[in-house]
C-alpha cells in the first residue's frame, strides 16, 4: 500500500500587537511610502514567545484536524528565532499541547517550513500517521530596532499544519531542498547579536533561488506552472516574490500574500499564507499548490501539494 502525506489541519497564530510603518517612521529615518514601495509591507504584527504563537497555531491545526493530543505521532518545530539555546523550543510546545511524542526543532531559516514538510513525509513513510508541522518566529527580539535596513522588514508570528498519513493519492507530490552555506555572511545573527543582512546581494539570489526551487518541485511532480492554483511563497518582499512570478510565468491572480500585515516572519511566513488562502476561500479540493521558501544560509526549498483528498 502507498502512503501519502495530506494536510488535513491548519492555523495561525498572530500577535496582538501592530507596528504601523509610520509608527517605525517617528524614531527611524524611513517612511510608510519607502517601505510600502520597496517590499510591499504596511505593518507587522510583534510579541509573545515562540512557544506561545506556536500553542496559538497549533491547538487551531488540532482543532480543523479533530485530533486529540495522543494521536500526534511527531512534533517538528521549524524555527530560526528558539526561545531558548537549549532545550528545543518544541519540547516546551509539546507539553503546553499535552503530546507524548517525539518533538525536535529544525532550523532552515525561512525555508524551514518547507524542509520540514520533506521531513514529515519521510516519518509518515517510515510509519508514523500524524504529524504536527509548525513555522513559528519571534524575529522581533533579534532586531536592531535603530537600524532602518532591517527593523522595518521583520515581524512575528506561527503557522502550524497537521500531516496525516493515508492510502488515497494526493498531499505532499514532490519537494526540493537547496543550501549554500558559502553565502552564510549574506544574513547572519551571533549570539547574542541581532540580525545583519545585505539586502540588495539577498534580493538577486532570492529570485534566482526561488526560481529554481520552484522548477525543481514541479519538475519532480511530473507537473508545469499552468497545472498550478495558487503559489505560496516566502514573504519577503513583494518585489521578490513578483519578479520571480513573472519569470515562471504565473499570475499575480494566484499568489498568495500576507506580507503587508505580516512583514517577513521567516520561517511562518509559507504557512500563514497557506492558511491565510484556505480561509480566504481560495484554495479548493484538487487544487496544486506550489510552496517556495529560501532564506539565510542560503537555503531554498520548494514543494508541490495537492490540496483535499
Ligand atoms: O527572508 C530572508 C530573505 N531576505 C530577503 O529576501 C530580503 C531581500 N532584500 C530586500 O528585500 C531589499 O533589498 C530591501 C528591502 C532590504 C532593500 O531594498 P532595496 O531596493 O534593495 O534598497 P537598497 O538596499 O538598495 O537601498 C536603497 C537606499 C539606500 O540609500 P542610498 O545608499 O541609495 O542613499 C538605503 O540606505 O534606501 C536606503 N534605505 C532606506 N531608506 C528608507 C534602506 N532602508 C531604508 C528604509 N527607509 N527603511
Amino acid at each position: 500500500m502507498n502512503r501519502y502525506t495530506h494536510v488535513v489541519g491548519w492555523g495561525i497564530g498572530t500577535p496582538e500587537r501592530v507596528i504601523t510603518n509610520d509608527e517605525l517612521s517617528r524614531t527611524l529615518d524611513t517612511s510608510d511610502s519607502w517601505i510600502v514601495e520597496r517590499t510591499g509591507i504596511k505593518e507587522r504584527r510583534v510579541g509573545g514567545s515562540t512557544k506561545s504563537l506556536a500553542v496559538e497555531a497549533s491547538t487551531k491545526a488540532m482543532e480543523v484536524a479533530g485530533v486529540n493530543p495522543e494521536d500526534i505521532d511527531l512534533l517538528i518545530l521549524a524555527t530560526t528565532t528558539p526561545d531558548r539555546t537549549i532545550p528545543a523550543t518544541s519540547v516546551t510546545v509539546q507539553e503546553a499541547l499535552g503530546l507524548s511524542c517525539g518533538a525536535m526543532d529544525i532550523n532552515a531559516a525561512c525555508s524551514g517550513f518547507v524542509y520540514g514538510l520533506s521531513m514529515a513525509h519521510g516519518q509518515i513513510l517510515a510509519g508514523a500517521n500524524r504529524v504536527l508541522l509548525i513555522g513559528a518566529e519571534t524575529l522581533s527580539r533579534f532586531l536592531n530596532w535603530e537600524d532602518r535596513s532591517t527593523a522595518v522588514l521583520f515581524g512575528d508570528g506561527a503557522g502550524a499544519v497537521v500531516l496525516e498519513a493515508s492510502d488515497e493519492p494526493g498531499g505532499l507530490l514532490s519537494y526540493t531542498m537547496h543550501a549554500d552555506g558559502s553565502l552564510e555572511h549574506l544574513i547572519y545573527c551571533d549570539i547574542p547579536g541581532t540580525i545583519f543582512m545585505k539586502g540588495r546581494e539577498v534580493f538577486r539570489k532570492a529570485v534566482q533561488a526561488m526560481e529554481d526551487a520552484c522548477h525543481k518541485a514541479l519538475e519532480k511532480a511530473d507537473c508545469s506552472i499552468d497545472d498550478i492554483s495558487l503559489l505560496i511563497p516566502h514573504q519577503a518582499n513583494i518585489r521578490i516574490i513578483n519578479t520571480a512570478a513573472e519569470r515562471l510565468g504565473i499570475g499575480s491572480e494566484k499568489i498568495a500574500e500576507v506580507l503587508s500585515w505580516t512583514g517577513n516572519t521567516s520561517s511562518a511566513s509559507i504557512p500563514t499564507a497557506l492558511v491565510d488562502a484556505v480561509e480566504k476561500g481560495r484554495v479548493a479540493d484538487g487544487d496544486l499548490l506550489l510552496l517556495a521558501g529560501f532564506g539565510a544560509g542560503m537555503t531554498s526549498a520548494g514543494a508541490v501539494l495537492k490540496w483535499g483528498a
